[in-house]
């Protein structure tokens, strides 16, 4: 459709019509036959009003899709084609890794190519709009939402936020029906709930905001995104969806965003729980002139807009202009039944290859004492623990994923070690006497023992905040007793967030980060700790020493009083009197088979200019003689600045093939633009004057240079 027919169609529509296509519901409104029953009889729509509603959210199968769209288009009085949006956070039915898994990555090109391959199976279910990336700023592992994120970092998340846009959307929406239209979520802040507790209240500073969380948004706007999803939380006091300033200001504005805004499900009935608005009306009332497009799950839009004497005609048709004009973008008036076909196979198994090798992309070696791992494919192998033939493996989001499909790490093993057995994998507490014993003696008899440990998914993700992060004591006391009778132990680890492994950490040689590591997890882990497959993965967040390290970044601020190598034992310092400042694996870190190392740096110059950006080389060697992957990190440090900074903040990384006994250099390119911050007058520009660089595999490099920041 053209511009002009999209406006005709807008001037045919009623007000009942208008605000109809700024709502949206799950299928069980369509699904019922006949009379009005279930939610939608709860908010007493007629038949008229139900078919005005604008699109739809969670259908399960392209059939679903095909009945609601046919039925809807009969009966709706303009025809115009529902939208169909749905979740699809790390695959639809073949399951990748979860987010913070795929971030480990440090590759916006994975994230891509996840979000398109999730693409193509989702668009096949009938789903145009998916709600992702995830782009919010987190440093706080207490809330479970962190599975969900890219990590810690605003500059790598804004890169791997960027690359789930372009695979979501390629280039052609219209053209190309294997593309969802994104739904970058949640703006903004709700990474900061307070304690980590889920849709807990946000206070941020401007500066905050802009520097920090901001940035990964900008990024999939810069990205073409199609759609915000507001958040939860309150700014400073100021409900998300009613926060005008931050919507139509900063968003709108100031970022440049001109595509559909959408609240977060019911969020507007809950600003009556929030006590910010007295009743169903004032919510709807404020959250339109706030600049809320969409109104997720609650009835405040269709039941109550209408009655807002002051509703801004021009408004209202400039938000219905932007949803017309999205269902435009995705070709839906020419083919409203986009990406169905007749008796289409599933392509799950074609995606199966494809998980595995994303997986084994984002595993983290945080511990090889004694180099346990890689274990030979000849050794005797012991594998227990509550997850070692565990189906929970796919992660919180995996709705549409079948647990019954994934592959357990009990069979990825069994596939590759000849001399596997595997042990009861019941908690320490359930085990009998017998069955203790008979467990030690097995673990006695084997060369190495691998323990599956971990969080089952119900307890990651969304309404899933902890207090406590350490492994079950039933965990800790199986590492404790295997670790007795064998030393040579193993940890894999099933997670969504950074834990605190202080605990177990000492007892065991080697601990292999695997996430809630996807369809093919058992496969892919199998072929890592067997060393068919170097882990290359590198933590997107830092893992604590304890709980009250939380929220944590590398990048601390500045203190009057630092702690230093040499006033560990001064009172006055900026300490924990019971634990250190650093956590037990930094942003950053991750191990490999190869050993692969930084050998030598050097940069081209001691000065760095607008028109003359500073080269930075390093070069890579690898020892072993195996091939390997080396994620180089660029870090910088601002020596003079006008607010408190970060101690280092990660500007660029590298990912580099070395063979095996070779080196290879790298080349980083610094430029004004890399040094900017945002200031007191939220703008972000750089400072003239002395930095340093580090350069290494993890954020507590210490290979360091100096260059000076001048006007010419
Ligand atoms: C609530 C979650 O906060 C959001 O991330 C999700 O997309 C919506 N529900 C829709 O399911």
């Amino acid at each position: 459709m053209k511009k002009n027919e999209l406006k005709e169609l807008i001037n045919e529509m009623t007000l009942e019509e208008k605000i109809g296509q700024l709502v949206q519901v799950t299928p069980d409104f369509f699904d019922q036959e006949g009379e009005i029953t279930g939610p939608a009889a709860e908010w007493r729509l007629s038949e008229e009003k139900l078919f005005q509603i604008g699109s739809v959210l969670g259908t399960h199968t392209a059939e679903q899709v095909y009945m609601i769209q046919k039925t809807y288009l009969e009966k709706s009085r303009l025809s115009i084609p529902l939208l169909f949006m749905a979740d699809v956070i790390h695959g639809y039915e073949t399951i990748f890794p979860i987010p913070l898994a795929l971030a480990s990555s440090f590759s916006a090109e994975l994230t891509e190519e996840v979000a398109r391959l999730s693409a193509l199976e989702a668009t096949r279910a009938g789903v145009h709009v998916t709600f992702s990336p995830m782009a919010d700023h987190v440093m706080d592992s207490r809330w479970g939402r962190v599975l969900e994120s890219n990590g810690e970092d605003p500059t790598l998340s804004a890169e791997l936020t960027k690359g789930y846009v372009r695979g979501y959307q390629g280039t052609d929406l219209a053209q190309d029906t294997e593309r969802l239209a994104a739904c970058v979520k949640h703006f903004v802040g709700y990474g900061a709930v307070q304690g980590g507790r889920d849709y807990n209240h946000v206070d941020l500073s401007p500066i905050e905001l802009h520097q920090n969380y901001l940035p990964a948004f900008q990024a999939a706007l810069d990205e073409g995104v199609k759609l915000v999803m507001t958040s939860f939380n309150p700014i400073n006091g100021q409900l998300m969806s009613l926060n005008r300033s931050l919507i139509k200001e900063t968003l709108r504005q100031e970022m440049g965003f001109d595509g559909v805004v959408i609240s977060d499900w019911n969020a507007l009935e809950e600003l009556l729980a929030h006590r910010v608005v007295r009743d169903k009306y004032q919510a709807a009332a404020e959250a339109f002139e706030a600049g809320t497009d969409i109104d997720m799950m609650s009835d405040c839009y269709i039941n109550h807009l209408a009655d807002f004497s002051g509703l801004d005609s021009q408004a209202l048709d400039e938000a219905v202009y932007r949803l017309l004009t999205l269902k435009n973008e995705l070709g839906l008036f020419e083919n409203p039944f986009r990406g169905i076909t007749a008796n289409a196979a599933s392509i799950e198994h074609s995606l199966r290859k494809a998980t595995k090798e994303a997986a084994m992309k984002s595993f983290v070696l945080l511990k090889n004492e004694d180099s346990i791992l890689p274990v030979s494919q000849k050794q005797r192998l012991f594998l227990l623990g509550p997850k070692a033939d565990s189906k929970d493996i796919l992660g919180a989001w995996s709705w549409i994923g079948k647990t019954a499909n994934a592959i357990s790490l009990a069979e990825g093993l069994s596939h590759r070690v000849p001399d596997l057995t595997i042990g009861k994998a019941a908690s320490w507490a359930e085990l009998s006497a017998e069955e203790y014993l008979s467990l030690c003696e097995e673990a006695r008899n084997s060369e190495v023992v691998v323990l599956a440990l971990g969080e089952s998914s119900e307890e990651t993700g969304e309404a899933a905040s902890k207090a406590i992060l350490s492994l079950p004591e039933s965990q800790i006391e199986l590492v404790k007793r295997i670790s007795a009778v064998n030393p040579n132990l193993v940890v894999v680890l099933f997670n969504g967030r950074p834990l605190e492994l202080t605990a177990i950490e000492p007892y065991v040689k080697g601990i292999l980060e695997a996430w809630f590591p996807g369809s093919e997890g058992g496969h892919a882990i199998a072929e890592t700790l067997t060393g068919y497959y170097d882990p290359q993965g590198k933590l997107p967040m830092s893992f604590p020493r304890a709980v009250g390290q939380l929220p944590f970044s590398y990048q601390a601020y500045s203190t009057g009083r630092p702690l230093t190598e040499k006033n560990q034992t001064e009172k006055y310092v900026s300490k924990y009197m019971d634990v250190g400042n650093d956590p037990l694996y930094p942003f950053g870190y991750g191990l490999s088979y190869s050993n692969v190392c930084i050998e030598a740096i050097s940069q081209s110059a001691e000065v760095l200019t607008r028109e003359k950006p500073l080269t930075i080389q390093a070069s890579v060697k690898n020892p072993s003689t195996r091939e390997g992957v080396a994620t180089v990190q660029l870090y910088i440090e601002d020596m003079v600045t006008e607010l408190v900074r970060p101690v280092r903040e990660l500007k660029s990384w590298q990912k580099l093939n070395v063979t095996g006994e070779t080196t290879e250099r790298c080349t980083f390119t610094l430029t004004a633009d890399d040094l900017a911050y945002v200031h007191r007058d939220l703008k972000r520009y750089p400072d003239f004057g002395q930095f340093r660089f580090f350069i290494g595999l993890d954020s507590r490099t210490t290979l360091a240079g100096q260059f000076e920041f001048c006007e010419s």
